[in-house]
């Protein structure tokens, strides 16, 4: 009892003393594509960013949403050279989605700006609500996620 009571203690002093997944870079996170390397950054901005809303720290959301906006960047050029060409349903469709979803984005860098926690979790919510709906007509076979 006594030793999974230490044992207990020092998992919690070791757990209290992470970093916020500081070790990740999400601007080194490479895909096979275009949209692969974006998803990849998104993800881990995602992440990042829960940290941040638990830690206090919102003041780094905008340059971890900066890094998926230049990834994004790089897709739309790949649309436009042809070098992806999104499975599931027409250009249009995706680069609507594409464009709602990244208007989310830039709700979640002005709220987390202003401080505001509310605003920030609530836009980060409405951006991880577009996820699925996007994927579950564009991304191809789950064999092609890592
Ligand atoms: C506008 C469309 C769209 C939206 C919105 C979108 N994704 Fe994606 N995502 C894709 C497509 C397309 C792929 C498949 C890319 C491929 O394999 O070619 C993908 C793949 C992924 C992958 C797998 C990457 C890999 O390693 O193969 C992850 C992770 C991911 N998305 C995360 C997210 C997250 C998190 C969100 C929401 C916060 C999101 N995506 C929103 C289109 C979207």
């Amino acid at each position: 009892m006594i030793r999974s009571l230490v044992v207990g203690v020092f998992a919690l002093a070791a757990c209290s003393r992470a970093p916020a997944a500081a070790t990740v870079d999400c601007a080194a996170l490479e895909g096979r594509n275009a949209v692969q390397t974006e998803m990849r950054r998104l993800e881990c901005a995602m992440q990042r960013s829960v940290s941040a809303i638990a830690r206090d720290e919102l003041a780094t959301i905008p340059e971890l949403i900066h890094v998926v906006h230049g990834a994004r960047q790089a897709t739309e050029k790949a649309l436009e050279r042809g070098e992806y060409q999104p499975t599931g349903a027409d250009l249009a469709t995706f680069v609507s989605m594409d464009e709602a979803f990244h208007r989310s984005l830039v709700q979640l860098v002005e709220a987390a700006k202003s401080g505001d926690h509310t605003a920030t979790s609530s836009a980060l919510g409405g951006a991880l609500g577009q996820c699925q709906g996007c994927h579950a007509v564009f991304r191809p076979s789950a064999a092609n996620v890592r």
